[in-house]
């Protein structure tokens, strides 16, 4: 029997990367909060937990939509139930990714790369975020940069290398001076620890690459 060689992403997938998300927010809700009480007010983990499990209980509605539709549901979802900067930052990550989604079923593997994309570009115009200030933006960059197709390439491979990238780029936050959200307050009191966004946004790339049909 062939593997299966999967290098397009389907609604089916989407619907269980967004379960699998609500149920790794659970389980690293602890981890997300610690984080978060050492440069911030100690609710990433709750933030990320609440908005995904409010999306987990769309799904039953959103799931035989297109993925266009289901991402604007989801990026609702996180902007009306997350009271914290993540909600409207994920939020918008969703939303700008809706719109290349709008209408198609199933994306390739450079429809993915080129929405994540849209996405992230949207989530840095709204946090005016670059690499370098301490958020989730420094595991995104790098993680999107990797996500993108090189020869003979597969979905699941693109993730692996997209959520290396993003681990290295989490780690690389922890020494450094938080310039944007509420570490920023912090100053050099900020350097020493991890950012929680850099945490949620490596989560988020496991939760799909677990939701692939080849596991
Ligand atoms: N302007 C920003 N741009 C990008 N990411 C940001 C920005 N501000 C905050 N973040 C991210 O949000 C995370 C904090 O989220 P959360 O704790 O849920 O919200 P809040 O900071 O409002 O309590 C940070 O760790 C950081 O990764
Ligand atoms: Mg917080």
């Amino acid at each position: 029997m062939e593997t299966m060689t999967v290098n397009s992403l389907d609604s089916a997938t989407v619907v269980r990367w967004m379960q699998h998300c609500a149920e790794t927010y659970q389980q690293h809700k602890d981890e997300l909060t610690a984080l978060d009480a050492a440069i911030g007010d100690a609710d990433h983990g709750a933030n990320m937990a609440r908005g995904f499990t409010a999306v987990q209980g769309k799904l039953d509605g959103l799931k035989d939509k297109d993925i266009g539709a289901i991402f604007k549901g989801v990026a609702m979802t996180l902007i009306s139930t997350v009271g914290g900067a993540s909600g409207p930052l994920y939020g918008t990550f969703f939303l700008q990714a809706a719109s290349g989604a709008n209408g198609k079923t199933s994306l390739t593997q450079e429809e993915v790369a080129a929405d994540f994309a849209a996405g992230l570009k949207g989530l840095m115009s709204r946090g005016k975020a670059v690499v370098g200030e301490k958020t989730m933006v420094d595991a995104l960059v790098p993680a999107l940069d990797a996500l993108k197709p090189v020869a003979n390439d597969t979905l699941a491979a693109a993730l692996d290398r997209a959520i290396a990238a993003a681990r290295k780029g989490a780690d690389s936050t922890v020494p450094m001076v938080a310039k944007k959200g509420r570490a920023s307050y912090l100053g050099e009191r900020s350097a020493g620890h991890m950012d929680p966004g850099c945490l949620s946004s490596v989560l988020l790339l496991e939760a799909l690459k677990q939701a692939l049909p080849s596991g």
